[in-house]
């Protein structure tokens, strides 16, 4: 039997998102890291098909359970990944209009892809949206622990839109999963999601990936492939733990503590003026703090 339980944040909240990326981006939007700019396209490109049947999964949940706090905490979900889908999908035009019109094709891929997903069982499907979930809030903490080594000197509008959107992934990391024990709780399709949920997603980004450093002309030669040795080990390092707990009975991902830096963040927009747009952050600075001003402690 599913019981609530009190999340980690006090809400999961809606934020606009906004960001305004020029139209002549550079798609290698991180210097010198033209494997990293491209796995992080990928994964771009993967979102407008992967978070409207979240959205999707979530809504059908909501007609068979009955307890209010996870009803809100499902509209918020949907909320926060219609805002991002939305954002990646701005971003991946300008993409594919600044140099990769082959995206176009692998778009159809993904969009038949998930549309054969959505067939499945709503059992199934939600055993992929709690394993893909584990995933990003594995994400959460390799970006914002890593940023500096990430994205130093990258493009602020694609930085800043990957760290927040990370950042609204671990405020609703409770959810997917909520969602599954709610509807089944079955321990088997659980475990299986954890992997179909995150290989899924990765499989298809760095397929994308891969089309665009073809297109580059840099995909055989050795310097791309040790980039992305070192990138790949560098997400299974981080990213990789959150998997394997996942994977054990009784798995919640309330276990999972929150990054300082994103409590940070949430704090410092909670205390921003309303109406004003998500702000940048400073990718240039040594630190990449968050970007609002220093608070008096309490406030
Ligand atoms: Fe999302
Ligand atoms: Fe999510």
């Amino acid at each position: 039997m599913f019981t609530y339980k009190k999340k980690d944040v006090d809400a999961i909240v809606i934020r606009d998102f906004d960001f305004a990326f020029p139209e002549d981006l550079e798609p290698v939007w991180i210097p010198g890291k033209r494997v990293r700019s491209h796995m992080f396209n990928g994964l771009s490109l993967t979102m407008p098909h992967l978070e409207p049947f979240l959205v999707k999964n979530g809504r059908e949940t909501a007609k068979h359970i009955e307890d209010p706090d996870l009803h809100q905490d499902i509209r918020d979900f949907c909320g926060q990944e219609s805002q991002h889908y939305k954002c990646h999908r701005r971003l991946n035009d300008i993409l594919t209009a600044n140099g990769y019109p082959e995206f176009v094709q692998v778009e159809e891929k993904m969009a038949k892809s998930w549309k054969d997903l959505s067939g499945k069982s709503l059992e199934h499907r939600l055993a992929y949206s709690a394993g893909f979930e584990t995933m990003t809030n594995g994400f959460t903490r390799w970006l914002l622990k890593k940023r500096l080594q990430l994205f130093k000197n990258a493009d602020p509008h694609i930085t800043s839109f990957w760290l927040v959107h990370m950042i609204e992934e671990t405020e609703h990391k409770t959810v997917a999963l909520d969602c599954y024990m709610a509807y089944s709780g079955r321990y088997l399709p659980r475990f299986l999601g954890v992997f179909h949920g995150s290989f899924h997603v990765v499989g298809h980004g760095l397929k994308a990936m891969m089309v665009a450093l073809k297109k580059d002309g840099v995909l055989h030669k050795p310097s791309t492939w040790l980039e992305l040795a070192r990138e790949m080990s560098s997400m299974m390092y981080h990213v990789g733990p959150f998997l394997l707990r996942a994977l054990l009975p009784g798995h919640d991902a309330r276990d999972e503590i929150d990054p300082e830096w994103m409590q940070e963040w949430i704090h410092g927009y909670a205390n921003m003026p309303a109406s004003q747009p998500i702000p940048l952050l400073d990718t240039k600075h040594p630190d990449m703090p968050v970007p609002f001003a220093a608070l008096p402690a309490g406030e």
